[in-house]
């Protein structure tokens, strides 16, 4: 296997938390573009429709129900890739689990599980995919990482630790494994429209449009953006990418958060 051939097209990749959201634009987007693909979820209902969207689309999706904080969910995630499609190309370690409370208001449970589910999946997902990739002479991984692991929110601190987390561990993985024909980047969204986000913009004074107004492309991003770039860096196209933090936020990274009065956003 190597970058000319590409780890996408003609591909196996395996998408945690592939059943909303971004994880489910992404198959649609992998599909698309030739990939053969491995859907788990913690919910099988989820993770079966996403199956099915991609089967009646006339592409390859195998369903696969798990908890991203157990090994054996990766171990069963990358022997179905290899035994439905003989080879595992490319993983997205997409699952999380936020949580939020103030740092005060965390009890040890809820830490650990954050913790597990955020940072402990993708550090499973990686270590297993990185096992099989090895043996392949290459693969492609991205992990998904947030806003919430560059810069502080309140109420995020277990989830913003996990996150930096992710960027981190990204960063080791690619370094450790560059010269075995293997990239891991990861993708740092800002607020995208999922149902994970729709209850935090829900809660947010003035609702959705006081949330936009505050992001300098005036709008949520949509799954479909980042299951592009998720896409692209898995793809042959972004061959000489290895260890990057790709920010895809509308350019809520890029302000400086000077205190500005209310009626101005930016
Ligand atoms: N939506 C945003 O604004 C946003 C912003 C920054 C980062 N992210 C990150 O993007 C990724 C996807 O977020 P989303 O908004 O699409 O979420 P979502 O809630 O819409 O979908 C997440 C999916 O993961 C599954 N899942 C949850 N816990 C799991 C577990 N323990 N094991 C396996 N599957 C599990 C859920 O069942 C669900 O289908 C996450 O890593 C999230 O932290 C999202």
């Amino acid at each position: 296997m190597s970058d000319a051939a590409g780890f996408l097209a003609g591909g196996a990749v395996v998408i945690t938390g592939a059943g909303s959201g971004i994880g489910r634009a992404t198959a649609r987007v992998c599909a698309r573009e030739g990939a053969a693909l491995v859907l788990g979820d913690i919910d099988p209902a989820l993770a079966r429709e996403s199956a099915d969207a991609i089967l009646e689309g006339g592409g390859r999706a195998v369903p696969i129900a798990g908890d991203v904080a157990e090994a054996e969910t990766h171990a069963a995630l990358a022997d179905a890739c290899l035994a439905e499609f003989g080879k595992l190309s490319g993983w997205v370690n997409n699952a999380a689990f936020a949580g939020g409370s103030a740092l005060t208001d965390t009890d040890d449970e809820a830490w650990q599980r954050v913790q597990a589910v955020t940072l402990g999946g993708t550090f499973r997902g990686c270590r297993s995919a990185l096992a099989h990739m090895r043996t392949q002479g290459g693969g492609a991984i991205v992990n998904i990482a947030s806003g919430a692991g560059l810069g502080a929110e309140p109420g995020l601190s277990a989830y913003g630790a996990a996150k930096a987390g992710v960027i981190a561990l990204t960063r080791s993985a690619a370094v450790e494994y560059a010269a075995e024909g293997i990239r891991v980047n990861c993708l740092a969204p800002g607020p995208i429209d999922t149902p994970g986000l729709a209850g935090w913009v829900e809660a947010f004074p003035g609702g959705r449009p006081a949330f936009e107004a505050q992001i300098p492309q005036r709008r949520l991003g949509r799954p479909e953006e980042m299951a592009e770039t998720i896409a692209f860096l898995l793809s042959g196209r972004a061959s000489y990418i290895n260890g990057a933090v790709l920010v895809a936020d509308g350019g809520i990274h890029a302000r400086l958060a000077s205190p500005r009065p209310p009626e101005t956003s930016d």
